[in-house]
């Protein structure tokens, strides 16, 4: 930093006018702003008011103690360059100026001809204090910096915290909405054969407790209820005439009836939010045996999902009162369910679903109703 004429204060002390006039010009002539004193009372006052960079004194014997006025500025202006003004050569020992001791006091013999070493002493000085206080700017500034930055930081952060949470929040409300989406379609299957009603969702819950107890993977759950909720969605496609007739189908009819996983699979096909689902949808009618419908499949190569569906789905066809049957109660359903497992279902699934007495779920749904040999006929559901 180049040096500011007036920028640094000095104060010089002495109790002869004369001297401390010369002293100061010497001074003013190196840059400094100077004050004067003619007692050290004088100078520890002004110092009190204005600390200084630069503090030089005479030291005289007697009632002017010029090196005791320098080690009292040390409390007024701790990093004062001290220089006394010595009467002879044997007292002039300190003549390094070091700012890690900033109490140290430099002794020069006062003599004209030791003058330009007091100029050059102090002009170094300056220039030290310069540096020291071009430092602390530097420190202060980046300091400064550091702060801005910190507080930018901060409000990055919140920021990110805050788009994540709108995003968390747009993605909740869109599965949301998905979901209404879902259930709408599984109402309008419904809407169509209102004697399903609720139907689909007893399978989808009947599905998800299965699965759960079966130990499927938990991300998994929530499209394997989204499949079993939809599983029946190609029956949109079945003729009322068909799918709402009262009696027994005809073998024509029950060929169109049993293209209803087909008629699902082609709907899910172009509904990419139904994808995860298709294999619900095309397979729920497939049989462990391989008598099943529309892909002949055997055992495990069913899709896990579909094989759960098909539990979850004839259970519930002989849990609840059709047209053309009552319900049959919990033990009479899982009786049937283990009697037909091997040749229609999944026997492990099977045996989850009946020794864990999972068909409970809709207790409320049980009569003890009058068994008939006709209501067990037709407790397979299509
Ligand atoms: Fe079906």
């Amino acid at each position: 930093m180049a040096f500011v004429k007036g920028r640094f204060r000095a104060l010089v002390a002495h109790p002869q006018v004369e001297a401390l006039g010369e002293l100061a010009e010497l001074l003013g002539s190196a840059g400094l702003h100077v004050e004067t004193a003619r007692t050290p009372l004088e100078a520890l006052n002004k110092l009190r008011a204005h600390p200084a960079h630069v503090i030089v004194s005479q030291q005289v014997t007697g009632s002017f103690d010029g090196v005791g006025l320098l080690e009292s500025s040390i409390l007024h202006a701790p990093e004062a360059l001290r220089i006394a003004l010595v009467s002879s050569p044997d007292e002039a020992v300190d003549l390094d100026y070091r700012p890690a001791h900033a109490g140290t006091i430099i002794r020069l013999v006062a003599r004209p001809s030791e003058r330009s070493r007091l100029v050059a002493l102090v002009n170094e000085g300056v220039k030290l204090l310069s540096l020291v206080e071009e430092q602390r700017e530097l420190v202060r500034k980046l300091s400064l910096e550091q702060g801005k930055l910190h507080r930018r930081e901060t409000l990055l952060d919140t920021v990110v915290k805050e788009r994540t949470k709108e995003l968390e929040e747009s993605y909740e409300k869109l599965k949301v909405a998905n979901r209404q989406a879902l259930f709408g379609l599984a109402e309008a299957i419904e809407a169509k054969d209102p004697y399903t009603k609720g139907h689909c969702g007893r399978v989808a819950a009947y599905s998800l407790v299965l699965a759960k107890e079966a130990g499927y993977p938990a991300e998994g759950l929530e499209t394997l209820e989204f499949g079993a909720f939809l599983h029946d969605i190609g029956k949109i496609g079945i003729k009322d005439a068909v799918l709402l007739k009262p009696g027994p189908l005809d073998d024509a009819e029950w060929v169109h009836m049993r293209e209803h996983p087909v008629k699902g699979y082609d709907i899910a096909m172009k509904i990419a939010m139904l994808h995860p689902i298709m294999p619900a949808v095309r397979n729920h009618h497939e049989r462990w045996d391989g008598s099943g419908y529309p892909d002949k499949m055997v055992a495990e190569n069913i899709p896990l999902v579909a094989r759960i569906v098909a539990i979850a789905d004839a259970f519930d066809a002989m849990a609840t009162d059709r047209p053309y049957k009552r319900a049959l109660p919990l033990e009479e359903c899982e009786a049937v369910l283990r009697k037909t497992a091997l040749k229609m279902y999944d026997p492990d699934l099977v045996a989850v679903f009946c020794d864990r007495h999972l068909g409970t779920l809709y207790r409320e749904d049980y009569d003890d109703l009058p068994l008939d040999d006709d209501v067990r006929a037709a407790s397979s559901s299509d």
